[in-house]
């Protein structure tokens, strides 16, 4: 792709520029846009950039050992595994309101952050894979009246204070163009082709408040279901998929007896940018057998819904 090429010289170039002989630290968050950043400012300015992956303890099954072993044997990072679970689950203890949720996680965050940066010597910037959906929404609600959709975490909000300078080269980019970048930085075709996955994690995928208990399930949950996805060879054709688990336990019956566990949703969405989106038409017999397989295969579920909303009315997460 002639565009993608020539915009991968000038971004290089532009980095370079911007970043001099200085250290960059790099926000991985696991998804493709932070992954793309960080490939695109390694090739920019090499061993001068470090990653510091967060491990935010809202991570799906295997997901910190699949993300740091890709980045490190794949593409040769400097990647620091940064295991902060337990900081984050603690300040989320309680808290149930989803914008309070993202709140405490995008300061802790920069938190986070400033603590590696801090551990790095000359560390000048911050390398952040925003997209041009994220400044677009948060520009276009940030100071209206009080029409703040969401605030996602990894946009616009870093604080002065932190003394790092942002490097952002995906600014212009939708996701699409995103992952045609990554193909054309040789990241392999299975990362690139991953659904998107938000900062805060499985925090807004656990309406209300979060416990462990609950993310594990959801864990656990999730993986059959994109397991099915996978199986039944629909996983490229759909956006975004991912499980829900809801603040709700309901009534079943196992063998003999009742159980009373949670109810999870199931989401699959097409979409271009993540902007709009429509709910994936799966067949009534894959929606059923993963229905099973979840109820059998996971303990604490006992009822498995399908979302068919759409965005607009709907979001795409649950939060
Ligand atoms: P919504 O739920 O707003 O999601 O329809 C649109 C896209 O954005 C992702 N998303 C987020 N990403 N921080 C992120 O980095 C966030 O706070 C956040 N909220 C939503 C969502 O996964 C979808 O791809």
């Amino acid at each position: 792709d002639w565009t993608m090429s020539a915009y991968r010289e000038e971004a290089v170039t532009a980095i370079r520029e911007q970043v001099g002989d200085k250290q960059v630290i790099c926000a991985l968050s696991g998804g493709v846009d932070s992954s793309v950043a960080a490939a695109l400012i390694h090739e920019a300015v090499g061993d001068q950039l470090t990653c510091v992956f967060v491990d935010h303890g809202l991570l799906r099954k295997n997901e910190a050992e699949e993300v740091v072993g890709m980045f490190c044997d794949h593409m040769n990072l400097h990647v620091i595994h940064a295991d902060e679970t337990e900081l984050f689950l603690g300040k989320l203890e309680g808290q149930s309101d989803p914008e309070t949720k993202r709140k405490i996680i995008g300061g802790l965050f920069i938190d986070v952050f400033q603590k590696y940066a801090d551990q790095i010597d000359g560390a000048e910037f911050l390398a952040q894979g925003t997209l041009y959906p994220d400044v677009i929404e948060s520009v276009s609600f940030s100071g209206g009246p009080s029409v703040t959709i969401k605030s996602h975490h990894n946009v616009g909000g870093l604080p002065e204070k932190m003394g790092l300078k942002l490097v952002e080269p995906l600014r212009e980019l939708f996701k699409d163009e995103v992952r045609a970048l990554g193909a054309e930085l040789g990241l392999p075709p299975s990362f690139i082709g991953r659904h998107p996955f938000p900062g805060p994690g499985l925090a807004i995928r656990c309406p209300g408040e979060i416990t462990r208990e609950k993310l594990d399930i959801l864990r656990e949950a999730d993986a059959v279901y994109i397991d099915q996805i996978r199986k039944h060879g629909l996983y490229d054709e759909i956006w975004q998929a991912f499980c829900a688990i809801l603040p709700v336990r309901t009534v079943g019956v196992m063998g003999d007896g009742r159980t009373y566990d949670f109810a999870c949703a199931l989401r699959a969405v097409t979409s271009v940018d993540g902007m709009t989106a429509d709910y994936y038409p799966f067949s009534h017999e894959f929606l059923g057998e993963t229905a099973t397989r979840i109820i059998n295969e996971v303990p604490g579920i006992n009822r498995v819904t399908y979302d068919i909303t759409s965005k607009p009315p709907g979001t795409i997460e649950w939060e």
